[in-house]
């Protein structure tokens, strides 16, 4: 079954069932892999949430993105002399200490790190798990682990070894993802990678695996047709814009995975992704450069005000893919057809300029990022992806 959707600006795109992935819970509004941002992916109608499991310690499965508890904790006030802070050298009880929401906004101070147990239980019948076997070579053991425990859940695993529940599993690494299906072999799985396999391997991997989930900004479309004529279903990370979930319609992709599944959801439903537009749309990116001397030296956004009146942008703020953030300033507006540069290092600012005095690039300058921009209350009013 298609249909045709009426798109925001361009051409109308065919749209075939495509699977919504909230990638680390709905992570563009809520701090990753919390249970903030998977209640929040459920009540956005994801059909999947993604999410990355390691091993403590003492060998407790945990929910965490990073190798290192530095980014999206506060691992560095309460243990400041365990640098460099491995997932893999905390047990349970301390990584039950941390706060995993500080970090984002005031207001998620107080998440918790969640165990593999703790998560089936929170999504259990609501929606479906998409659990990527992260880092497998810093944390030995984990298909094993991990296919034991999916095992030992009645409510997930039947006695038959099928899954109970929507579940995919996932990892960049094949080996670990070999072991985990020899463990588990009716679970589907699906390798994950920066690039879309040659050929030959996509033969391969189809005889075990369901599906690949290659990098949105290194997918073309020959890669695409190679990928439906191995038989196997695409879905790609992470796709974060109006513009790249139109394209991965229009190219046939099973299902995306994305921070912002509500806006995603909204559009495969025909409904404007981003009802709350708000006459400030972000106009560009201009991201750092390798050879850039401090490296966010030259980094801003570009905001535009599109609409025929002015628009105060005081105390909104910009999102990095991996959540970075840079703030507009109090006492900004925007005249109609005007422009504000939001500079994620120090400056004179001015009517046209605001800075943000970051010693640290924020938007990707190597392969390419996306940029929500949002309200103060939250509310996001824009999103613009690029590529470099
Ligand atoms: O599932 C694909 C995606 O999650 C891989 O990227 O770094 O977010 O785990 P990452
Ligand atoms: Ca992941």
């Amino acid at each position: 079954m298609s249909a045709i959707l009426p798109a925001r600006s361009g051409a109308p795109v065919t749209v075939r069932p495509c699977l919504t992935y909230a990638h680390r819970g709905s992570s563009g509004m809520a701090p990753e892999n919390t249970a903030a941002a998977f209640e929040l992916a459920i009540a956005d109608g994801a059909d999947y949430v993604e999410t990355d499991v390691q091993l403590s310690a003492d060998g407790e499965l945990v929910v965490i993105h990073d190798v290192t508890l530095a980014r999206t904790t506060d691992a560095r006030l309460l243990f400041a002399d365990r640098a460099p802070w491995n997932v893999h050298d905390f047990t349970l009880a301390e990584l039950k200490k941390l706060d995993i929401g500080g970090w984002y906004d005031d207001a998620f101070t107080g998440q918790q790190i969640l165990t593999l147990d703790e998560l089936l239980d929170l999504l259990g019948g609501r929606v479906g798990l998409n659990l990527e076997l992260k880092a497998p070579a810093a944390n030995p053991g984990l298909a094993g682990a991990v296919a034991a425990r999916l095992r030992g859940r009645r409510d997930w695993i039947g006695p038959d070894g099928r899954p109970r529940q929507p579940l995919v599993v996932g990892s960049f690494d094949e080996q670990a993802l070999r072991d985990f299906h020899a463990r588990l072999p009716a679970v589907p799985v699906s390798l994950i990678a920066y690039d879309v396999p040659a050929s030959g391997r996509l033969t391969d991997l189809a005889e075990w695996t369901f599906s690949v989930n290659p990098d949105i900004r290194r997918l073309c479309p020959e890669d695409v047709a190679r990928v439906a004529e191995a038989g196997l279903a695409l879905v790609p990370w992470t796709v974060d814009a109006p513009q790249s979930w139109r394209w991965a319609l229009d190219t046939g992709c099973a299902g995306m995975i994305t921070n912002y599944p509500d806006a995603l959801r909204k559009l495969l439903h025909g409904r404007d992704p981003l009802p709350d537009a708000a006459g400030v749309v972000v106009q560009d990116v201009v991201h750092h450069r390798p050879d850039d001397e401090p490296p966010w030296a030259g980094e801003h956004v570009v905001l535009r005000n599109v609409s025929g009146q002015s628009v105060d942008v005081s105390g909104w703020y910009l999102r990095s893919q991996s959540s970075k953030r840079v703030v507009v300033g109090d006492g900004y507006v925007i005249a109609p057809g005007g422009l504000l540069r939001v500079w994620t290092g120090p400056g004179t600012d001015d009517a046209a300029n605001c800075h943000n005095g970051h010693a640290a690039a924020v938007w990707n300058g190597t392969k390419g990022d996306s940029a929500g921009l949002h309200r103060v209350d939250g509310t996001i009013v824009d999103l613009h992806a690029y590529l470099v």
